[in-house]
């Protein structure tokens, strides 16, 4: 193997020049570079359009690409695609798909839409005058815009509101301008950042040109423009209910009261402990990634909004609430979404456009829909089973067949493996010793003879 040394100029080699150098640093790099070109795209066109997503690709990273059927979600059934690698999490939102289908489906409320993007720089100045030529400022930043967000506008977005935010207390002559902005289908984010870089130069030119400004006042210096993925605004709501008795039994008849009575601490337990709360949300976006990377949608954005989100009361919370009232379970996830059917990555992956076509080409909207009620139902799989069985039985069930492939099991193994361990508990020890019994029955015997004397 070779030692690691600092490459020079790796982003101008060739794609096979990448692949061969960066195999020298694996123990064997012939049989190393077969493993990674083998899984390259037979089809050269469909390989370059990976390649082309990102920098310096050598092969590509597999993940499954599996469905959670029969949501319905506002009396409306999907099939929902879902990217993940974890074992259990399709299998759990399918299961409360099922679930829920029998008790009136899942139903949703998209309550804004509204995407946030700011442009932070640094003033010495009057800023009472600043304030009062706002109005001002803002209608030269829009007239700026206006090329760039005359499409956006036409489809019904564009730029909501700019407001001058003094945040001098903080941080000496900070200000901003925080702009909300409507980007319809589409994510956004080259748009927004678009219109703010846009707006950088047009402030300068403000400061310069107004003639109310005079010596220092005239500089202003822009540390940044970016759009904000924190967008409390983009908010979806999705919720079951049920009356408590038709919740049905749980194992070793566990009644429904007894069920939702657990299923309520546990949610309280989240609400108050940090701990908990972090786990139980990692829950809910095991779903909402898992649709975000089916769709093509940037998970790690929405993964940073739905976690400041938590925290929005100055203590990190679950994202759900649950409600016991009246004989009723009621329990909902509300969760700011900023997510797009159009532009981005839903254009480009040939299977994020598959999802979309399955998912019956949603706007915006509906996929926020969509996307939280995956991850209610992703929290409420949880729950359930923590608060009845435990989560290890369930998850251990479906890790067995990655356990298998561990030890290399064939296909006649794998089959034995699923049928005994139908009653059995799953572990790694468990799996391997079942695989050497099978493998080598007889020296299995004598061991077990001799353990028995
Ligand atoms: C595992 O990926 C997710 C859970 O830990 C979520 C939870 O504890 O609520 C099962």
């Amino acid at each position: 193997m070779k030692e690691k040394k600092i490459i020079c100029g790796f982003s101008k080699l060739s794609k096979e020049q990448k692949l061969q150098l960066i195999a020298e640093h694996f123990e064997n790099p012939d049989e190393s570079v077969n493993e990674l070109k083998s899984f390259l795209h037979s089809d050269q066109n469909k390989q370059q359009l990976f390649d082309d997503f990102s920098e310096n690709t050598i092969t590509n990273f597999y993940f499954p690409y599996g469905i959670a059927p029969n949501f319905i979600i506002d009396g409306k059934v999907y099939h929902v695609p879902m990217v993940i690698e974890e074992s259990s999490v399709v299998a759990a939102a399918s299961k409360s798909a099922k679930f829920w289908s029998d008790r009136g489906g899942f139903h949703t409320e998209v309550i804004s839409t509204t995407k946030i993007g700011q442009v932070h720089f640094i003033w010495k100045g009057n800023t009472d005058k600043l304030k009062t030529l706002m109005p001002d400022l803002k209608d030269r930043l829009l007239d700026r815009t206006r090329y760039i967000t005359h499409n956006m506008r036409n489809r019904g977005g564009g730029i909501l509101d700019i407001e001058l935010i003094d945040k001098s207390n903080e941080i000496q002559d900070y200000f901003q301008l925080k702009v909300s902005f409507e980007t319809v289908d589409s994510m956004g984010a080259n748009f927004i950042n678009t219109c703010l870089e846009e707006f950088t130069s047009e402030l300068k030119d403000f400061f310069m040109d107004s003639p109310f400004f005079t010596g220092e006042e005239r500089n202003c210096e822009v540390i940044m423009a970016i759009l904000s993925n924190y967008t409390p605004d983009c908010l979806v709501k999705s919720s079951i209910e049920c009356p408590v008795s038709a919740l049905g039994t749980f194992d070793e008849n566990m009644t429904a009261e007894k069920f939702a009575w657990k299923f309520e601490k546990a949610v309280q337990i989240a609400k108050v402990d940090t701990n908990r709360a972090t786990t139980h949300n990692k829950g809910i976006f095991n779903g909402i990634d898992a649709v975000a990377l089916a769709t093509g949608n940037d998970f790690r954005a929405i993964e940073a909004c739905g976690h400041t989100y938590a925290a929005k009361d100055g203590k990190y919370r679950s994202l759900t609430d649950i409600n016991l009232e009246n004989g009723m379970f009621r329990y909902s996830l509300t969760v700011p979404l900023s997510l797009g059917t159009v532009g981005g990555l839903t254009a480009l992956h040939p299977i994020a456009k598959k999802s979309l076509e399955l998912l019956g080409n949603p706007g915006a909207e509906e996929l926020m829909r969509i996307a939280a009620t995956v991850g209610l139902a992703n929290n409420f799989g949880a729950i359930k089973s923590l608060v009845t069985k435990g989560i290890q039985k369930g998850h251990m069930k479906m890790h067995l067949l990655n356990i298998l492939n561990q030890f290399e099991a064939t296909d006649p193994e794998k089959e034995q493996a699923k049928l005994f361990f139908e009653d059995e508990k799953v572990s790694y020890n468990s799996v391997e010793t079942f695989l050497k019994n099978m493998r080598e029955p007889a020296i299995a015997k004598k061991a077990m003879l001799a353990n028995k004397e």
